[in-house]
């Protein structure tokens, strides 16, 4: 069973609650990193800091961020070596950010529309394993961009 990480700003934090009932119903472990309330703004960037740090430093495995447009997360996530973030609005999408890109992380948007289910695209995204094969010949072109650019 995967253990989940979680974020989100204030314009993800009402779809974050909406997703943690989805991992509840699953049986997923949640660890929520916040923020906890939609009133008050945060910045989108220390809480995908939080969370890429635990990914890329192999801490966790898998973590799901949110933002209004998924936008800015999946911008600050990305820089974090090891990191794979997918801005996901479709249950298809999902599924080719797993089988394809070995995505490590989920964005949503909170404040954009979706073109399937929230709960079939987060499932989609839990059940979908790696393909390897090709996909992993691209995954290590992936990491040695970054050896050679010295962000590993
Ligand atoms: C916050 O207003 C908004 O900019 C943020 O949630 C996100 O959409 C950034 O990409």
């Amino acid at each position: 069973m995967k253990k989940i990480i979680i974020g989100s700003d204030h314009g993800g934090f009402e779809k974050k609650e909406e997703v943690k009932k989805i991992l509840g119903n699953m049986h997923i472990e949640i660890f929520d990193v916040g923020t906890f309330e939609g009133e008050n703004p945060v910045d989108y960037p220390d809480i995908a800091q939080n969370i890429a740090t635990e990914i890329s430093q192999g801490k966790s495995s898998y973590g799901i961020l949110l933002c209004g447009s998924g936008i800015g997360m999946s911008i600050v996530a990305n820089k974090f070596p090891s990191v794979r973030a997918a801005l996901c609005y479709s249950k298809e999408a999902a599924r080719l950010s797993r089988a394809h890109n070995d995505a490590n992380i989920l964005v949503l948007p909170g404040r954009l529309p979706l073109e399937d289910e929230l709960e079939d695209i987060v499932k989609t995204w839990l059940d979908t394993d790696f393909e390897e094969g090709r996909h992993l010949r691209r995954i290590k072109k992936i990491k040695n961009i970054e050896k050679e650019r010295d962000l590993s």
